[in-house]
């Protein structure tokens, strides 16, 4: 047996037939063996192979339609192939798609024009992934913090919180807890450490540090398996910052652009980072683009030639992140997804039971339940999930996260909670 053919035993369950439709030349398990083949095996996707979308929905090249409850990781909030997305990108990629800041454009100004005025800041740095624009947030504040701080050379150190995630950088595995993200990566970035997520005592304590310049945290910690802090806790963060003279760097990468039901997770205590990251959605889920926002006291201590991007701030980026912002404030997905997570909420919390779903939790549209173990692995809910025509993945192995496009209507969410309540009841 061929190593992919163990792996496939292992995957369980991949369809063999030929595409019927003529869609796709390849079968499931052709494309997942080429896949395989040629890439490294640092994800193990779940066996189903996607040739399309449309909004809430995908299709693998069998013809099967899924509901789509990864949203990219987050990243399609507007659903696939949104039509004002999709055009403006049309539009912009035979207009002017890349330059480089090495020369001003006619969009850039646009664009950051509209996302400091939203967000209430006054100045970015645009960036393409979320690990760029986190690392960008440790960059400034280092640097803020030997500038304005004055801390002394090379002794600043930033505070995480444990089971935080980032990305996948060097500096970020040197920030993180667990060691399928680190292990044998070192050695790593000097003057990080961690105290337990939700711990404002444990927080006030590693600030009392002088050479302390940043907090770094995400307001709900989406892959350590949506962990939602007790309520105040942000707001004693801002607190605590604030009282230690040290930059407090939200990052809403995940949790941004009305994931959780606000624009902001931060939006839910009504408190405000001194930077601000957002990544994901905020590229309209067609292009990577990602930015830090912050004020000027921090913001210009950057010179020319001290940071920088080839992508970040481009034209086709940039004019896709104005229309995505545009689509969220129009569309009122933020407050769609407060309604419809109350209501996909609602309707788990029925099937909770200790049995099968030990908890359910979540805020806006950013969902988790956790499987009991004994029963299954959130694996083979999610294998069964996908044959009842929904796709997500287990973060960790008992949990598995819910996160559709914004865009989701009332029946739809019915139906995903039908799916989901078959799927389970298929398990016991
Ligand atoms: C909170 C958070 N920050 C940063 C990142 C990294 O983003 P990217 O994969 O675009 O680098 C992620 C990715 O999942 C994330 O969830």
């Amino acid at each position: 047996m061929s190593k992919f053919h163990g792996f496939l035993r292992h995957c369980a369950k991949a369809q063999k037939s030929v595409s019927s439709h003529g869609m796709r030349a390849l079968s499931t398990e052709q494309a997942m063996e080429r896949e395989y083949n040629y890439t490294a095996h640092n994800y193990k996707p779940l066996p189903v192979v996607l040739c399309k979308g449309q909004g809430i929905y995908v299709w693998d090249v069998e013809g099967k339609k899924y509901m789509d409850f990864l949203s990219g990781y987050s990243a399609n909030n507007f659903g696939h192939c949104h039509p004002k997305i999709i055009e403006t990108l049309q539009k912009q990629v035979t207009t002017l798609h890349h330059v480089s800041r090495a020369f001003y454009t006619d969009i850039l100004g646009e664009y950051a024009e509209k996302v400091t005025k939203l967000f209430g800041y006054d100045k970015i740095v645009p960036m393409n992934t979320g690990v760029e624009a986190d690392d960008t947030a440790c960059k400034l504040s280092r640097k803020w913090g030997y500038r304005m701080k004055k801390i002394p050379k090379n002794h600043a150190k930033i505070i995480f919180c444990s089971e935080n995630f980032w990305g996948r950088s060097l500096a970020a595995v040197s920030a993180s807890t667990d060691p399928d993200a680190f292990e044998d990566y070192g050695p790593f970035m000097p003057g990080f450490s961690c105290v337990p997520y939700n711990d404002l005592v444990a927080l006030e304590k590693a600030l009392q540090d002088p050479n302390v310049c940043a907090f770094m945290v995400e307001p709900i910690q989406g892959e350590a398996g949506v962990v939602i802090p007790d309520k105040g806790y942000l707001r004693g963060v801002r607190e605590l910052c604030t009282k230690y003279n040290v930059l407090w760097i939200a990052d809403e990468v995940q949790t941004g652009m009305g994931r959780t039901g606000k624009r902001l997770a931060v939006d839910h205590e009504n408190v405000k980072p001194d930077i601000l990251v957002l990544g994901k959605a905020l590229g309209g889920g067609v292009y990577p683009v990602s930015v830090c926002l912050a004020n000027d006291n921090i913001m210009t201590i950057l010179e020319p030639g001290t940071h920088g991007s080839t992508f970040g701030g481009n034209p086709l980026g940039s004019k896709v992140a104005i229309t995505a912002l545009q689509v969220m404030e129009e569309e009122k997905l933020a407050e769609n997804s407060e309604k419809m997570g109350q209501i996909f909420r609602e309707g788990l919390k029925k099937l909770k039971d200790d049995r099968v779903i030990t908890d359910v939790r979540g805020k806006g549209l950013l969902n988790a339940i956790t499987i009991n173990r004994s029963v299954a692995e959130g694996w083979d809910v999610c294998l069964k999930l996908k044959e009842n025509g929904l796709l997500a993945k287990p973060t960790h192995r008992d949990i598995i996260r819910f996160s559709p496009p914004l865009i989701i209507t009332e029946e739809q969410i019915k139906e995903s909670v039908d799916i989901i309540k078959r799927s389970i009841l298929g398990l016991v």
